[in-house]
């Protein structure tokens, strides 16, 4: 009998233009989550990415939550008694940011040569929209030759993993019977390198806040004022300053009290993947490593928390100058967490940390934007040997299994909440700008993803 894959397979490699322009249309849309002037765009990912699920036979709903839509869809597959594997991606993206960095529209998605072949460049081509088509392209091809899908098949999309997954948690349990499943595949990571695949074994939390401090009660003329009054400004620049010592350490008390070390097999494969930093640093122009001194690049990407400051504002920053003390200055600050780092714990640390240093007369107001701790799944399963084989048939090498510096809430929701672990498997590369101008996806791992994950459907229906 012919291997069920290979025509999949060739299904995947006639449909390859058409699914570069169903890519098109999705990049299309500005689901921007985290801003609302956007809120009708994400509606419009949302039913755009129900109906292109419908159209190849799944049964897909637009479920409204307090924030913004969840998808979910099914296919039977085979029926009772087949593995059932939930599928997981976001629909929403990142504000385009600034917008003159870009060199073509982020929503008119545009293809460039690069050094890999052809890349398509756009506001959402790698996080996530590229990469939850590569299993929808996967169930497309698959449906079309075989009539059925190998395995039972739950999909579920959301348009709030840019902006915190605020609504997650209350829908997967409200919907904890619709979205049960035995593995999910999370596919919102990276490959190690073009050439090998990976599957990311920790993610890092996170704990986000806004804080604004108040001065004086209204902007103030900085000759007639300056010199008797203290500047927001200067206030708060201060004490952002101080959340990092001179050996690059966080500064906040108790901040790495519950962070262990990595264990030695660990530390010693991650050591065997050869990171190179200064290639790594290199491709953003830069020469000098910088964060806590003493320890390994991946150490302190993967497995050491972090205290960044995302944005600062304050006084006056259009063009020319203006003579200001602000009223008021402001900055998104946010801490990455690992493994037994609780996010209430770190979060009420940084407001101490803040608070603790409230100039006379000042005041702060501060926003949550979402608490989410660190997460680890299995390294070993037979989920996890499918879908290495699976990986391996695209790439003709297994997947490294790595870390991730980056935050995906829904990995550990699903795993407390619905009670399975999620197999990070993604095909991003670390220069394909997430968050950044000119965000891309390489076509070339969008085809051999889309294969991949028929692969790992095929190697799931036999686990
Ligand atoms: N896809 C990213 C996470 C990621 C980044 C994985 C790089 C692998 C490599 C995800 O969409 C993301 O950016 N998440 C946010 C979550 C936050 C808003 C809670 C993040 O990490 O900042
Ligand atoms: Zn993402």
């Amino acid at each position: 009998m012919p291997d069920p894959l290979t025509a999949v397979h060739e299904r995947l490699d006639e449909q390859h233009a058409a699914a570069v322009d169903r890519l098109r249309a999705l990049l299309a849309i500005p689901s921007i989550s985290t801003d609302e002037a956007f809120d009708a765009e994400v509606r419009r990912a949302a039913d755009h990415v129900a109906g292109d699920l419908s159209s190849l036979g799944l049964d897909a709903t637009v479920h409204d939550t307090p924030g913004h839509p969840m998808v979910v869809a099914h296919d039977p597959g085979p029926g009772d008694g087949a593995p059932h594997v939930l599928y997981y991606g976001h629909y929403d993206v990142q504000p385009p940011d600034p917008l003159e960095l870009w060199d073509h529209d982020p929503f008119d998605a545009t293809i460039v040569e690069g050094p890999h072949g052809p890349r398509i460049v756009a506001r959402g081509a790698c996080d996530d929209k590229g990469q939850l088509m590569t299993f929808v392209e996967a169930f497309r091809a698959w449906k079309a030759v075989h009539g059925t899908l190998p395995v039972r098949v739950t999909v579920l999309l959301e348009g709030e993993e840019e902006s915190g997954s605020q609504s997650l948690d209350a829908f997967l349990v409200a919907h904890r019977d619709e979205l049960a499943a035995d593995v999910g595949v999370v596919t919102d990571s990276g490959m190690w390198d073009i050439d090998t695949p990976a599957i990311t074994t920790m993610l890092r939390g996170l704990v986000y806040l806004e804080a604004t401090l108040h001065g004086p009660s209204h902007d103030l003329h900085s000759g007639v004022y300056g010199g008797a009054v203290l500047n927001p400004n200067n206030a708060l620049a201060r004490i952002l300053a101080a959340l990092h010592d001179e050996d690059g350490a966080v500064t906040i008390p108790g901040f790495y009290d519950d962070v262990r070390p990595v264990p030695d097999d660990v530390a010693a494969q991650w050591e065997a993947l050869g990171f190179d930093e200064p290639a790594f640093l290199g491709g953003v122009g830069l020469a000098e490593p910088a964060g806590e001194r003493g320890r390994s690049a991946l150490q302190r990407m993967w497995a050491r928390p972090t205290c960044d400051v995302n944005g600062m504002w304050g006084g006056y920053s259009g063009p020319g100058a203006k003579t200001v003390i602000p009223a008021h200055a402001s900055a998104k600050i946010s801490c990455r967490l690992v493994a037994d780092q609780d996010p209430d714990t770190v979060e009420a640390a940084l407001l101490a940390f803040l608070k603790g240093r409230t100039p006379p007369d000042f005041r702060w107001t501060i926003d949550s934007h979402g608490a989410s701790p660190a997460i680890s799944v299995p390294t070993d399963s037979r989920w996890v040997r499918a879908a290495a084989r699976g990986l391996e048939r695209i790439w003709g090498r297994p997947p490294v299994l790595m870390g991730c510096g980056g935050s995906i809430p829904a990995v550990g929701s699903m795993q407390r909440l619905l009670g399975f672990d999620s197999l990070l498997v993604g095909f991003a590369l670390e220069d394909d700008r997430f968050h950044s101008p000119n965000e891309k996806y390489e076509l070339v791992n969008f085809q051999r993803g889309a294969k991949a994950q028929a692969a790992m459907l095929a190697a799931f229906a036999e686990a």
